[in-house]
Parts: structure tokens; C-alpha cells; sequence
């Protein structure tokens, strides 16, 4: 008897329960307990239906991730879905949870399907670089149609019970999974339903049939976002045979297209940064079992661009709010913003149409720091200035209600120096949101020297409440992401002095699969404020200078880096600017040389690595791939090369450090020098994810 899948006979109806946690992946054991259990309910003759179901938070979530690219064991899911299509006796699928990629599979391969309203169904596989490899692209088509299949498996996003309903994925919504399969069961007996099989049901692909077209608009218009990526390509050419292939030759094409997929570079990277970002929520040095404090309503200091947009996160995951700012007029405005941002989804669809109005209820607008009374959590987002941030904290440690957490939305600034002005630093630490910060999914949890641990699990816990991916970092100028950053932001200006072009800069930058490269980046967060900060320092920067002083202050002088025409946001290279370059050069005296978009990319990337080595060797970060989850979902780094430190892995240490070493000579650079970290790892032939192996060993 297998110990994570159960037979039990209920009459003439067989339930065969899944319960293997957290998430009943199929693994080797559950396909084999599930093939084991069918078998066995086939052949059993008191029973005529059989339900499958499962114990514990979810339907089967997937296939097991940790088992790919290891050798496969018997017996394959394939197998397994084709006893079950093939039996003679009707079997349905009960779900609960999510029913996700190889689980949807499964219920796929059911004559029936019966769900829960609070299900949600989905093929997710593309998300990890994969495409549905267990029929999913074969069967679903014929469950609800091509357009929305290729959609579903394309974008991997899951549709609710009740779209499943509407569209032929499931017969009925129930109460309960288990109970509400067996009462299924009973009426497809009792009303001699015959089998469906989806393999042999191919009425809903008769009108793509006839007309491809249908499927390849559908293809053109969801593709359109998947710069880079080989899965939703692959993915859609398995649907794509569903439509022109008999079944068996349709799955076989999903098969190939899966292996392929599954031992690429793109999968391994994709897979990684999913168990990277889970780990990153797991808080390295805090005792097992310390519970996060209840936070039940949240204070916001500060209305503008970040307090705005954290505030408008918390509501969206239905956190009552408190915005705090200095004044009517300047609360107004903040409020407005708001209000007209939530307005602009509604009117695109992205929420429903009373959603504005809900979330805004949530937020309640109040003048002075006397009203963050009633918080368990404060975060506060006024300006980047310590004095300002001192007076603040000073302030909620008068006001803020004993253990309620207090957090600052700092981008540079050190926490500890903050902690000093309360008497109580234990509840101090920094959650920086990145903008804008209703949509960016990062937050750097900064741990400083006196956060107590339990502060610390209250922070990445609501952070994970209102759908964020924390990261915990330590205390230093810029934490993690800004850190690294700022080293390929010195790389990107160097370049310009040596006969680079901001366009060329950022072709490369965005060829390698960014966003945005450093100068369109500079263009959009406008240039005059690190001028202003420069003329404040007595620092030069002679090209940014020389914009500045012609009025280009990026986008919203229509001019930067580049030229802006027509309000539109789109960078255009500006001969002028090519101009102004070269008369600087010219005035300083240096010689432009070409310089190869090879080199370009290497001193855009590398410096970063060994920036990370650095906040690696003196623990700001405790794991690489935390620095790789900062940076995917901070930064938009494509997630298909897995994050900086991934990436590195893959390029290889050794080389990186040579690299370094090179530039740090050629361009007399000594900041250049590969770390110590680096340089051990590069001589002893190692990786930055032999790190994580050896502290996981400890
Ligand atoms: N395989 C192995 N482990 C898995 C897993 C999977 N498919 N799905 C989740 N887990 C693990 C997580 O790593 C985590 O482990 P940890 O506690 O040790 O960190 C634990 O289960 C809980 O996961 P979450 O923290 O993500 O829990 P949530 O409740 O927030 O979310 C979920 C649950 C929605 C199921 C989410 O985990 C998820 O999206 N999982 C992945 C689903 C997926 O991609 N399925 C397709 C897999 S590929 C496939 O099926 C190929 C097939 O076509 C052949
Ligand atoms: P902002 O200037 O848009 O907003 C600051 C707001 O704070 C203003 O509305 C101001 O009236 C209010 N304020 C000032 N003092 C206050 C006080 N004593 N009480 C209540 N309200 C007060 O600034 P922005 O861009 O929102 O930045 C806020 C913080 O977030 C800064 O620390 C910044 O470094 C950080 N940050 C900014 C990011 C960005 O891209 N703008 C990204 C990540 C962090």
C-alpha cells in the first residue's frame, strides 16, 4: 500500500486520495501510489466509478520540480494518465486548491471533472521554461477550444472554477472536493453517462480546422511580450498539433518539444529562480519557529511616488491603511493620484469596475503622526534625508503602539543610524519598495543590527501577504540591488569617455535581455537631481554635466540622453547628443576608440558580479540567489538567465576574474580588481551556488 496515495471503497465508488504535502506533487511515489490505487479500483468489481482527490491545501500542484533534470523513475506520468483515460469505469477528478501543470494534466486524463469555487486550474509549465509535457497541450484544446487553450498554456496563468465552468473544463462547481466527486459519481451511474475521453473529442478543434488563422492571431497577439523566451513558442506548437495531428502524434511533438525544454539553459534558469525566490523568504540566522507579530492595520508616512504606490499594494490585498502626510494639500494630491491610478485599471479591465472605489475605502487619508496610534505596522516614505527621517522616527517612537513594527522605505540610508533615535530598535528595520511600488513585486527586508527576529518575520510575512517577493539584506549604502547597480552605472558613464554611445550602451544592455538600459534608465528618473547633488558635493561628471547645463533633464524635458518627440516615451538617439559628447571629449583632451559591444556587455554585467561577491563576503546577503531574486524582481533582469550570480556560474568565475583584472588594468580602474571572494572561488574552480550548498551542509 503506498503511504501518500489511499484507496478507500465507498459503496460501489472507489476514492483515491492523494496526501502527499506540502502541494501532492507527483512525485515518483504518488505516481506510483495513484497507478498502484487505479489498478486496483479497475479491477475490483464492486466498484463502477472511481473519484480522485486529495488531502491537505491543494489538488496535485505539478509534477515534481525537484526531479527534473535527474534520472526518471518509474513509472512515467504518461503511463500513468493513459490506465486511467483507458479505464473502463468512469473516473473524476475532485479539485480543490490548484490543480496546476502535470495535476491539470491528471484531471485531464478524468472522464469528469468537478471543482470547488475557490479552485483555480492552470497549465503554469512556461513559468519554469517548460511546456505541459503530460498531454496538457493536447487535451485542453479539446476541453475548452484552442484560442483559450494556447492562451492558458501560453501565458501559464489559471483561470477560476467558475471560467472552467463556462468553458467545458470542469462538469460542476461543488461543496466539498471529496464529497461532492463521490455525489458526481453517483449521477454519472446513475444517468449511464458514457466515457469522455478527451483524446478521442476532437469537436472543439473543428473550426480552428478549418481556419488556422483562429490560432495563430490568437498565437501572434499573446506571444508579442515573450522577448527572449523559447517556451511559449514551443508551447504554442504543441497546441498548434493538437489542431493538425492525430492525438498520438500531437503528444508525441509535445514530448519532444519538453525534453528539449526541459534540459535548456532558459528551464534550469527559470526553475532555479523559483526555488530561489521561495528560499528567500526562509530567514537565515532567526531561531525555528519565531511567529510573526499580527498586523492587522498598517500606518503609511508620506503620500508621494513610493508611500502612494505601498499604500495601494496593502489595499489591494484588503490591509486597512492609514496615509500620513504633513499637510491637506499635499494628502490631496496623493490621494488624487491614487484614485486615478486604480480609475486607469478599471477602464482597461486590469481590475473590476467597483474595485476603485473598494480599495480606496481601505485608505484613510489623516494629517500628523499622531495618527499611526492604531498600527502594527509603520512604514515610512517621506524624503531622503536623514534629518527628516530622524524627526519622523523620533515622532512614531512617541506615538506608535508598544511591539508595532517600524519601517523605513530608505533607498541609501543606514537603519541603525534611524534605530538610535527610538527606544526601540529591536522593532526598527527598512522595507524598500521599489517603484512603482503598486507594481514592482521586490522588497528588500534591511535587517539592522538590533531587529529583533520576530520584526524581522513580521516584515517578510506581510510582504508575502500583499503578494511581494522579500529578500533579506544588511545594513550598508544602497543595500543590495542599488549597491550593484551603482557599479554598472560607473561603468556605463566610463564608457562614454572612451568613445561608447549612450545607444550602443543600451542596445547591449537591453539585446541581453534588461528592460531598459543605464542611460534611458538615467533619462526616466531625470538627471538634474545627481547634478544638483554633484554641484552640492563639488564633484564633476563633465557629460552629464553638459546636458544638464543644456537643459536636458531626460524625459521630462523631452530631452536627455535622448530626444522624446510628440510626448512620446520611447528614446531616440539625438545627434546633438553625439555632438555635445564629442566637444567634451575633445575639451579634456581624450582620444575616442571603438569600443565592441563584447566589452560593453562584459562592463555592464561583471562589476555587478563582483560588487555581489562583495555584499556576499561580508553577509549584506546571505545566499546568492537572494542577490538573484533582488534583481529579478527588483530590476527586471530577464528571468531566463536566472539572476547576476546565476548568470556568473554560467559564464564561469574564472573567466569573470580575468576579465575584471584586464579592465581594472586597461582602464586603470583598481575598483575594477575581482573581489577576494571571486578570486578564491575562480582558483579553487568553484561557483557562487557552492556557497549555498556548503551552508545548507552546515
Ligand atoms: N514541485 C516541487 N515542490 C513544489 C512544487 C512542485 N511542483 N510546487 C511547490 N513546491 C514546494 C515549494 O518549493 C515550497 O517548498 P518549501 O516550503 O520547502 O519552500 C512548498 O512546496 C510550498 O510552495 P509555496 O511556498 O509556493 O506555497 P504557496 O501556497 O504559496 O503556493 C502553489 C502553492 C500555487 C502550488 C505554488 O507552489 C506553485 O505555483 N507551484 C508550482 C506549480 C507548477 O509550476 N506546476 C507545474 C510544474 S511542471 C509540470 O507539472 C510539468 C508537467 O507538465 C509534466
Ligand atoms: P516623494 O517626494 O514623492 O514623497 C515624499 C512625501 O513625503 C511627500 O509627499 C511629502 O509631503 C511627504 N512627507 C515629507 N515629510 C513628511 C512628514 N514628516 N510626515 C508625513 N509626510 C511627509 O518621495 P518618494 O520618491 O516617494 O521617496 C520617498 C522615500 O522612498 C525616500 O526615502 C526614497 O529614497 C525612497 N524610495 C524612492 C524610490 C523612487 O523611485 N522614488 C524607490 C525606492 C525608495
Amino acid at each position: 500500500m503506498s503511504e501518500v496515495v489511499k484507496l478507500e471503497r465507498h459503496d460501489v465508488i472507489a476514492i483515491v486520495t492523494v496526501n502527499s504535502p506540502p502541494v501532492n506533487a507527483l512525485s515518483a511515489a504518488v505516481r506510483g501510489g495513484i497507478f498502484e490505487c487505479m489498478k486496483s479500483a479497475i479491477a475490483d468489481s464492486e466498484v463502477k466509478a472511481i473519484v480522485l482527490t486529495c488531502a491537505g491545501r491543494t489538488f496535485i500542484a505539478g509534477a515534481d520540480i525537484t526531479e527534473f533534470g535527474k534520472p526518471p523513475k518509474p513509472p512515467g506520468l504518461a503511463e500513468v494518465l493513459d490506465l486511467m483515460e483507458s479505464s473502463p469505469k468512469p473516473i473524476i477528478a475532485a479539485i480543490h486548491g490548484t490543480a496546476l501543470g502535470g495535476g491539470l494534466e491528471v484531471a485531464l486524463a478524468c472522464h469528469y471533472r468537478v471543482a470547488v469555487k475557490e479552485a483555480r486550474l492552470g497549465l503554469p509549465e512556461v513559468k519554469l521554461g517548460l511546456l505541459p509535457g503530460a498531454g496538457g497541450t493536447q487535451r485542453l484544446p479539446r476541453a475548452v477550444g484552442p484560442e483559450l487553450a494556447v492562451k492558458m498554456i501560453v501565458s501559464g496563468d489559471p483561470i477560476s472554477a467558475a471560467e472552467a465552468l463556462k468553458n467545458g473544463l470542469i462538469e460542476e462547481i461543488v461543496e466539498g472536493p471529496a464529497s461532492g466527486g463521490e455525489a458526481f459519481a453517483l449521477k454519472v451511474l446513475a444517468e449511464k453517462r458514457p466515457l469522455r475521453k478527451l483524446r478521442d473529442d476532437d469537436s472543439k478543434l473543428a473550426a480552428a480546422k478549418a481556419d488556422i488563422s483562429i490560432f495563430t492571431n490568437a498565437v501572434a497577439a499573446l506571444t508579442k511580450k515573450a522577448r527572449g523566451l523559447e517556451a511559449p513558442f514551443a508551447a504554442a506548437d504543441a497546441v498548434r498539433a493538437a489542431i493538425e495531428l492525430p492525438f498520438d502524434e500531437g503528444l508525441k511533438k509535445e514530448r519532444e518539444g519538453f525534453l528539449k525544454l526541459v534540459a535548456s539553459d532558459q528551464s534550469k534558469a527559470q526553475r532555479y529562480a523559483f526555488f530561489s525566490e521561495r528560499e528567500a523568504a526562509k530567514i537565515a540566522g532567526v531561531p525555528d519557529g519565531t511567529k510573526p507579530r499580527p498586523v492587522e492595520r498598517v500606518a503609511i508616512i508620506g503620500a508621494g511616488t513610493m508611500g502612494g504606490g505601498i499604500a495601494m499594494s496593502f489595499a489591494n490585498a484588503g490591509i486597512p491603511v492609514t496615509l500620513i502626510e504633513t499637510g491637506e494639500e499635499q494628502l490631496k494630491r496623493g490621494m488624487g493620484v491614487m484614485q486615478k491610478n486604480y480609475e486607469a485599471t478599471a477602464a482597461r479591465g486590469g481590475i473590476p469596475a467597483d474595485a476603485p472605489a473598494k480599495r480606496m475605502g481601505l485608505i484613510d487619508g489623516k494629517v500628523g503622526l499622531e495618527h499611526v496610534k492604531d498600527a502594527d505596522l509603520v512604514i515610512e516614505a517621506v524624503f531622503e534625508t536623514m534629518a527628516v527621517k530622524k524627526e519622523v522616527f523620533e515622532a512614531l517612537d512617541k506615538h506608535a503602539k508598544p511591539g508595532a513594527v517600524l519601517a523605513s522605505n530608505t533607498s541609501y540610508l543606514n537603519i541603525d543610524e534611524i534605530a538610535k533615535v527610538t527606544k526601540r530598535p529591536q522593532d526598527i528595520l527598512g522595507m524598500h519598495f521599489f517603484s512603482p511600488a503598486n507594481v514592482m513585486k521586490l522588497c528588500e527586508i534591511v535587517r539592522a543590527d538590533k531587529t529583533a527576529p520576530d520584526a524581522l518575520t513580521t516584515a517578510v510575512s506581510i510582504a508575502r501577504k500583499i503578494a511581494k517577493v522579500p529578500a533579506v539584506v544588511g545594513v550598508c549604502d544602497g543595500f543590495v540591488g542599488n549597491r550593484m547597480l551603482a557599479q554598472r552605472g560607473k561603468q556605463s558613464e566610463k564608457l562614454l569617455f572612451e568613445g561608447a554611445l549612450p545607444q550602443q550602451v543600451d542596445a547591449v544592455v537591453t539585446k541581453f535581455g534588461m528592460p531598459m538600459g543605464p542611460f534611458a534608465m538615467s533619462d526616466l528618473a531625470g538627471l538634474d537631481i545627481g547634478w544638483r547633488s554633484r554641484k552640492d558635493r563639488g564633484i564633476k561628471s563633465e557629460i552629464a554635466d553638459a546636458l544638464c547645463e543644456a537643459g536636458r533633464f531626460g524625459q521630462k524635458t523631452g530631452k536627455g540622453y535622448y530626444k522624446y518627440e510628440g510626448g512620446s516615451r520611447a528614446p531616440l538617439p539625438d545627434p546633438e547628443v553625439e555632438k555635445l559628447i564629442d566637444e567634451t571629449l575633445q575639451r579634456m583632451g581624450r582620444k575616442k576608440r571603438v569600443v565592441s559591444d563584447d566589452e560593453i556587455l562584459e562592463r555592464m554585467m561583471y562589476p555587478m558580479i563582483n560588487e555581489g561577491a562583495r555584499i556576499l563576503e561580508e553577509g549584506i546577503a546571505a545566499r546568492p540567489s537572494d542577490i538573484d531574486v533582488i534583481w529579478l524582481y527588483g530590476y527586471g533582469w530577464p528571468i531566463y538567465r536566472g539572476g547576476p550570480m546565476f548568470y556568473a556560474d554560467q559564464v564561469g568565475l574564472k573567466h569573470i576574474a580575468d576579465r575584471l583584472s584586464y579592465y581594472a588594468k586597461e582602464t586603470n580602474d583598481p575598483s575594477l580588481e575581482p573581489a577576494p571572494l571571486l578570486k578564491r572561488l575562480a582558483a579553487e574552480g568553484k561557483t557562487f551556488a557552492s556557497l549555498a550548498q556548503q551552508s545548507k551542509a552546515a
